[in-house]
């Protein structure tokens, strides 16, 4: 649209006439002339109207699309609406439009389902998701996405800075990578497929060529069971590194990245976090690491809750670690465990030479619970093809897969974040669907 200026520019254009455009936030009526609330992607605006403008807008709903010129004078008049101190709030302006023309682009004569002119959406969160074609409108809803995008920004731009080589990955696949039962099948002309429940294989692959890579991937994982932090179709932020000495070299990367992308939503989601009020999880000097069994006995120590002859950290242990032990030891929310043992790993992590029962893997815990998961791989083919006989999988069904082993990759690990997982955890959301602009679970397949 020509000449369009947005919201947050109205302040640099005092005494101009301009045009501006958006939402019908918000309409005060006061007969002689009236207040709207205009909603654009960059906040709140208000811009006042005389009564034939008002008449204009006579049957029509908030929400109703709106083209308006006018000239920004300085606010003569108290604010429409919208909560005091919240981003984009008009009350923050020093100005306001006067309406010399009003257009309506698109009428809207229905009342909008759920009310999204609010400070927030407070309705139940199916009753959220089933109408998220409006209630994403809402100023707070809006500002969890933007802080999501800034995280992938965030993410990008590190791995861009190392060098990196971003690649794309498919979601249709012939066999399953990371086990279990947890995949769909899809039928595919005659024959079956699947949907992929994370691109390890193919960015292990990629190792032969590239040395480092990384890409947003699809996964899909058949959860039997609705929970407040599964989802059964989510992104991961994928990482592959080759000639690494360590596992610890791989854990660097994914520390130096984490604090890139909440660096990122910092800069760049100033507003956002504010209007959400949230305050970032501290970052500290490092991340500690710790063995699983170390850290099942420091739970054990803290809370008296003895789980240290399971396998594995329980949703309960996570969220005590990472936000009750690590902040107090050391100042961060973010906690590396590792060496998680060979019957809870995937087939294609390294078996640590020191003690074959455990893994060169870890979690990296992150303000609550797991958001990665990563290690080291096996490079040499023939203790690939065994450690796949020894997880009961067939050789012959990993033929491409094996083919890299066969013709050389560089020692190398990697790691993968899972988005909605990190958005969830930053800002402190009690459910991941809310950190997912479309949710998919075991009961939900729209919108
Ligand atoms: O831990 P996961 O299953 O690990 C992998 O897929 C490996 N291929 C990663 C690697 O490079 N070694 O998944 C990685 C991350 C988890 O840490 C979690 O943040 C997220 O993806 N995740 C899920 N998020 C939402 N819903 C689910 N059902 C998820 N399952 C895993
Ligand atoms: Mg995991």
């Amino acid at each position: 649209m020509q000449n369009r200026i947005l919201a947050s520019e109205l302040p640099e254009h005092l005494g101009q006439s301009v045009v501006v455009a958006g939402w019908l936030h918000r309409l005060r009526d006061m007969a002689k002339f009236g207040f709207a609330i205009v909603r654009d992607r960059s906040g709140l605006m208000q811009v006042v109207l005389t009564a034939e403008q008002l008449e204009q807008l006579k049957g029509l709903q908030v929400e109703t699309v709106i083209k308006v010129t006018g000239e920004v004078v300085k606010k003569q008049s108290k604010p429409g609406g919208a909560g005091p101190g919240s981003a984009g709030d008009p009350s923050a302006y020093e100005v306001e439009i006067q309406a010399t023309t009003l257009e309506i682009l698109s009428p809207v004569r229905d009342v909008v389902p759920v009310e999204v002119n609010n400070d927030s959406v407070d309705v139940h969160l199916d009753t959220l998701l089933d109408n998220r074609v409006v209630t994403l409108r809402n100023p707070k809803q809006r500002a969890i996405f933007r802080v999501q995008a800034a995280l992938v920004h965030g993410f990008r731009s590190f791995m861009e800075g190392q060098g990196f080589t971003e690649i794309f990955f498919p979601v249709l696949a012939g066999a399953a990578s990371e086990g279990g039962a947890e995949f769909f099948r899809v039928e595919y002309y005659g024959r079956e497929a699947t949907l992929t429940q994370s691109a390890q294989l193919y960015k292990q692959i990629t190792m032969g060529v590239y040395e480092g890579v990384y890409g947003v991937s699809y996964s899909f994982r058949a959860e039997k069971f609705a929970t407040s932090r599964h989802l059964t179709e989510f992104n991961q932020l994928e990482f592959e590194v080759g000639f690494v000495d360590s596992m610890e070299d791989v854990m660097v990367y994914g520390e130096s990245a984490t604090r890139a992308m909440l660096g990122a939503v910092e800069n760049e989601c100033k507003t956002e976090l504010a209007l959400l009020g949230v305050t970032l999880p501290p970052l500290g000097e490092r991340f500690p690491r710790i063995k699983l069994q170390e850290a099942l006995e420091i739970y054990k120590e803290g809370t008296g809750i003895d789980e240290t002859s399971e396998p594995d950290l329980s949703p309960a242990a996570e969220k005590w670690l990472s936000t009750v032990w690590a902040p107090k030891e050391h100042g961060t929310g973010f906690i590396f465990i590792t060496h998680y043992p060979e019957t809870k790993r995937p087939f294609y992590v390294a078996l640590d030479p020191e003690d074959p029962s455990l893994t060169l893997s870890f979690d990296l815990i992150g303000f609550g619970s797991e958001i990665v998961s990563g290690g080291m791989r096996i490079n040499r083919y023939d203790e690939q093809i065994e450690r796949i006989k020894a997880k009961g999988l067939k050789p012959e069904e990993f033929e491409d897969y094996l083919m890299m082993h066969k013709y050389g990759i560089p020692p190398e690990g990697g790691w993968g974040m899972g988005l909605q997982r990190l958005t969830q955890n930053v800002l402190g959301l009690a459910n991941i669907k809310e950190a997912t602009l479309f949710p998919r679970d075991v009961q939900r397949l729209r919108p």
